[in-house]
C-alpha cells in the first residue's frame, strides 16, 4: 500500500538526499545486535517469538504467536506465566537492574520488540528499523532506569504491529523500586495483572481479523473480551484490599472502567508508576496502551457476595460507522461485561490504602525549553490517511522531528481537521509547525472557524491514544473546546491527568499540554497513535534526539 520500508535493515543506506538532513544515527555495526563482553547482566533472559496453539475457547485449540521466555540469570521471581493463556511472561524487574533480552524470531516475518514505558537507550527501544528475520537473534542490554510502574512489551514490526500484536504477541513488564516497596502494598497472590483485549473468532475458533477497509481506518474491535487472554474471566478474591494492575492491550478498542455496583475506583497509579496521592472516581477511561494501577478494597463483603467490572457508556470517542465493528454484543461506547470478581473468603484484617504513595518532581516552567514556542502533535484523518503535522510515516527521514538531548519539551496536541474542513489541504499547515508558524495560529485558523462538526469529516473525529517513546511526560493541561460537550461529560471525569504518562487519549476538540523530558539517550525514538491499526497506517513519527 505504501511505499516500502526506506532503509535496509542491515546497512540502513541513507538515499544521499535524506542522509544531508539526516542524523547519523545507526545501530551499531554488527546486525542483527549480539551481546556485548563488557556487559555484565543481573538478569539474562531468552525471549522467543514463536507460533504455538491454545485452548482459548470450547473445542478446537487456536493458533498463536506468542512469547516464550526462559531465565537464564536472575531471580526466580522474574518470569510468571499467566495460566491457559497466549501472553507472553510477565516480567518483574528491579529499578537498578542490568537486563540482557535475547529476542529470538522463531515467527515466519520479521518482528522486533518494543518494550513500551521503558526509558532505554535506541538500540534497546524497538526501533522498527531494527527488525529481524526469521531465525535471528536481536540483544537487547540496559539498565533499568524507570520507577516502579507496569509497562507493556509488545513488537514494532513496521506495518505489522497490529496483526502480529493481534495474534498474541503481547505481555506485561512490572517494576519495582524502594520508595514502592516501602508503602507494603497489596502482593502476591493480591496483586492481580488485568490485561484487557477483544478478539473475534471464526467458527473453527481461530482469530479473525476481520474489518477490512474500516479496520485500518478506525482500528480493529472485537467481539468478545479476553482478560489475560481468557474469555468470561473471573477471579475469586478474599474480602481484602488488592492491587489491579490493568494494562489495556486491545489494538482499537477504548474503555470506560466502572464497578457494577456504582463503588468508585480508587486509582493509585497509572501509565508511569504511582500517584502522590490516591483519586477516586465513578469511572476511568483506558485507552490502548494506557495502564491503570487500581486499589480494589473488597473488605466487608460477604462470603458469595459478586462484582463485575463493566465498560461503561460513552459518546464521542468513535465515529458512529465504527462502534459496531466488533458486533452487537460489543458495541463501542455501550454498557458490557469486563470480568467478574466473587468473593470466596472472608479475612477480618486487610492493608490500609496509603494517603501519600510517591514522590513526583514536577516540572516548573523554568525546566521547558521552548515554554514561548510549544510545538505541536496535530492529529488528522482524511479519508483513507492518517497523519500527524501533516505527514503519514513512510521512513524516509522526512519524519525527523528533532529535540535536543536533557531537555525538556513543551507540546501541545490536538485534533487539526476540523468538522467541515476536510483534511486535504491542512497536511501542508500541520507541517509548519515544525518551522515557522506556531500552534496558536494553527489552533486559531482551524479550530476557529470549523463550525458544527457535522460535515463529512464529523464522522471521521475519533479520539487518537497517543503515545511517546521515551521518558514519560506530565500532562500539565487539558482543555475542551469542542462541539459535544454533552458527549464529552461522558468521559470527563475517568480522564486522569495526574502522575507520569507515556499514552494519553486525545479527543476532538481537546487541546493537551504535555512536558516532555527526552534525558540521556540521543538517537531514534517513536511517537505515535496507538490505535496499533492507525500506527500501522502511518499515524507515526519519530524524534531524533541529538
Ligand atoms: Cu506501545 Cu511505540 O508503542
Ligand atoms: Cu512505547
Ligand atoms: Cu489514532
Amino acid at each position: 500500500m505504501r511505499s516500502s520500508f526506506g532503509l535496509t535493515r542491515r546497512g540502513f543506506l541513507l538515499s544521499s538526499a535524506a542522509a544531508l538532513a539526516s542524523p547519523s544515527f545507526a545501530f551499531g555495526k554488527t546486525q542483527p545486535r549480539a551481546a556485548s563482553e563488557s556487559f555484565n547482566p543481573d538478569v539474562d533472559i531468552e525471549l522467543v517469538c514463536k507460533r504455538d496453539s491454545v485452548a482459548i475457547l470450547d473445542g478446537a485449540q487456536t493458533s498463536v504467536w506468542r512469547y516464550a521466555g526462559n531465565l537464564l540469570k536472575g531471580p526466580a521471581n522474574t518470569l510468571t506465566n499467566l495460566p491457559g493463556s497466549y501472553l507472553g511472561p510477565l516480567m518483574r524487574f528491579a529499578k537498578g537492574q542490568k537486563i540482557r533480552i535475547r529476542l529470538r524470531n522463531d515467527l515466519p516475518e520479521q518482528t522486533i520488540t518494543h518494550w513500551h514505558g521503558l526509558h532505554v537507550p535506541m538500540e534497546a527501544d524497538g526501533h522498527p528499523m531494527a527488525a529481524i528475520d526469521p531465525g535471528e537473534t536481536y540483544v537487547y542490554e540496559f539498565e533499568m532506569r524507570n520507577r516502579a510502574g507496569l509497562n507493556f512489551y509488545h513488537p514494532h514490526t513496521h506495518e505489522a504491529t497490529a496483526t502480529q500484536v493481534y495474534h498474541g504477541l503481547a505481555g506485561g513488564i512490572i517494576v519495582e523500586d524502594e520508595e514502592e516497596r516501602a508503602l507494603g502494598l497489596p502482593s502476591g497472590e493480591y496483586e492481580i495483572p488485568i490485561v484487557l483485549q477483544d478478539r473475534s473468532f471464526d467458527d473453527n475458533n481461530q482469530l479473525a481479523y476481520w474489518g477490512g477497509m474500516h479496520r485500518d481506518m478506525f482500528g480493529f474491535y472485537g467481539e468478545r473480551i479476553l482478560v489475560n487472554g481468557r474469555p468470561d474471566y473471573h477471579l475469586e478474591v478474599a474480602s481484602r484490599a488488592y492491587r489491579l494492575r490493568v494494562v489495556n492491550g486491545s489494538n482499537a478498542r477504548i474503555y470506560k472502567l466502572r464497578w457494577d455496583d456504582g463503588t468508585p475506583l480508587t486509582v493509585i497509579g497509572v501509565d508511569g508508576g504511582l500517584l502522590e496521592k490516591p483519586e477516586t472516581r465513578p469511572y476511568v477511561m483506558l485507552a490502548p496502551g494506557e495502564r491503570l494501577d487500581l486499589w480494589a478494597d473488597f473488605s466487608g463483603r460477604k462470603a458469595g457476595s459478586k462484582l463485575v467490572m463493566r465498560s461503561g457508556e460513552f459518546e464521542g470517542l468513535v465515529p458512529p460507522m465504527a462502534q459496531r465493528m466488533g458486533g452487537d454484543g460489543l458495541i463501542v461506547g455501550d454498557d458490557y461485561p469486563l470480568f467478574s470478581v466473587t468473593v470466596t473468603r472472608e479475612m477480618s484484617d486487610s492493608p490500609k490504602l496509603p494517603e501519600k504513595l510517591s514522590t513526583i518532581r514536577h516540572y516548573r516552567m523554568e525546566d521547558i525549553a521552548n515554554r514561548d514556542k510549544p510545538r505541536p502533535i496535530a492529529l488528522s484523518m482524511g479519508h483513507m490517511e492518517v497523519a500527524i503535522n501533516g505527514r503519514t510515516y513512510h521512513d524516509d527521514l522526512l519524519d525527523i522531528e528533532r529535540a535536543p538531548v536533557d531537555t525538556v519539551q513543551l507540546f501541545e496536541i490536538f485534533h487539526e481537521h476540523g468538522g467541515g474542513m476536510g483534511g486535504m489541504g491542512m497536511g501542508r499547515m500541520g507541517g509548519m509547525g515544525m518551522g515557522g508558524m506556531g500552534p496558536g495560529m494553527m489552533r486559531g485558523g482551524m479550530m476557529g472557524g470549523m463550525g458544527g462538526g457535522m460535515g463529512m469529516m464529523g464522522m471521521m473525529n475519533m479520539a487518537h491514544p497517543v503515545h511517546l517513546h521515551g521518558q514519560q511526560f506530565e500532562i500539565l493541561s487539558r482543555s475542551y473546546n469542542g462541539d459535544d460537550p454533552d458527549a464529552y461529560a461522558t468521559i470527563r471525569e475517568g480522564l486522569i491527568d495526574s502522575g507520569l504518562k507515556d499514552t494519553v487519549l486525545v479527543t476532538h476538540g481537546e487541546l493537551i499540554r504535555i512536558a516532555k523530558p527526552f534525558g540521556d539517550f540521543k538517537g531514534r525514538f517513536m511517537y505515535h497513535c496507538h490505535n496499533l491499526e492507525h500506527e500501522d497506517m502511518g499515524m507515526m513519527r519519530e524524534f531524533s534526539v541529538e
